[in-house]
């Protein structure tokens, strides 16, 4: 018999796979992350922890816990998680790829509408009663997406499935920055073409970020970066905040040295540069939605719990995390 701790509320559908097994199972049924000490002691004894990205488990919680075979992430990215701690300790540590690739590049491109064409603003306009009339120069004048330069950094299965989108859906020219080249006839399927950082910085009119948050993509986006890009360029970020240096971003925005940007993720959430909260125009702020359609969120959850049951009957999970 093993003992599982799920730290924040799930979908049935996926706690409802544990049933039949010989897992006793906590269940914590709130939707915020339990206080550190709490976590802590509901750890204690456990062999398997289902968390959120919420959930920040250290080196201190691992090293509390080393009878832990298994953390199973409910999200892609892992850096709520100490891997090489886990590692240290003989921990599997599993993650949610795949499953949220579509819905995540869907909102990306939702962000990059919303900032390019005002949407938010224009929204806003209207509510206001202050609309008088259609004009050919509008207030809310956009920046033109279709045939534009889409710069990614990242170029993982979220940034070619938002380079698809763009080269199909709207006619754009991808450039990418990436650990690894893509094979030739993926980068022709995409119109992608590999460029150093500089050169995607000067030649975008949008840059999308699709990165995961490590030690080397710390603040990759940050005052010099910003500075290369174009006047009339647009920043998004779905991937992690911790990419982007918000003190920069927000004197950039405010100096006119990039056009706009549309943010999912920030340094510290759930409270953004207050900078940010000021800038209204052409800057768009979402709570951190990208793989938030009821579809994804629940396969997410299923992927996770199936993951932690495998390791703990002493099966190979589908999604373990590997140090690079
Ligand atoms: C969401 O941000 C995730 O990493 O899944």
């Amino acid at each position: 018999m093993s003992r599982l701790l799920i730290s924040q509320r799930l979908f049935d559908s996926a706690v409802a796979q544990l049933d039949g097994t010989d897992i006793e199972v906590d269940l914590r049924d709130g939707g915020h992350p339990m206080s550190r000490d709490a976590l802590l002691q509901a750890l204690q004894g456990c062999d398997g922890l289902v968390c959120l990205l919420t959930d920040v488990v250290d080196r201190a919680v691992l090293e509390a816990n080393p009878q832990l075979r298994v953390v199973a992430n409910v999200a892609v990215g892992y850096d709520n998680i100490d891997l090489a701690t886990a590692q240290r300790l003989g921990i599997a540590v599993t993650n949610t790829p795949g499953v949220l690739t579509e819905a995540t590049a869907d909102l990306t491109l939702a962000l990059l509408l919303a900032v390019a064409r005002r949407v938010v603003e224009g929204d806003a306009f209207v509510r206001s009663g202050a609309w008088s009339g259609w004009q050919l120069v509008p207030d809310q004048m956009g920046i033109e997406v279709h045939g534009g330069v889409l710069g990614i950094i990242g170029m993982g299965q979220i940034g070619q499935a938002v380079a698809r989108r763009a080269a199909h859906g709207f006619g754009m020219e991808v450039r990418y920055h990436s650990p690894h080249r893509l094979p030739a006839t993926l980068e022709r399927e995409l119109r992608a073409t590999a460029v150093t950082l500089p050169e995607l910085l000067a030649e975008a009119d949008v840059v999308s970020l699709h990165a995961p948050a490590t030690d080397e993509t710390d603040h990759l986006i940050g005052a010099e970066e910003l500075d290369r890009m174009r006047r009339d360029a647009i920043l998004i970020n779905t991937s992690r905040g911790s990419l982007v240096d918000e003190d920069a971003l927000v004197e950039a925005l405010q100096a006119g040295t990039i056009a706009g940007a549309g943010l999912d993720v920030f340094e510290r959430e759930p409270t953004p540069h207050p900078g940010l909260r000021d800038l209204r125009q052409r800057v768009v702020l979402l709570p951190h939605l990208g793989s938030a359609t009821s579809t994804t969120r629940r396969r997410m959850a299923e992927v996770a719990v199936r993951d932690a049951i495998a390791v703990l009957a002493g099966e190979e999970p589908l999604h373990l995390v590997r140090r690079a």
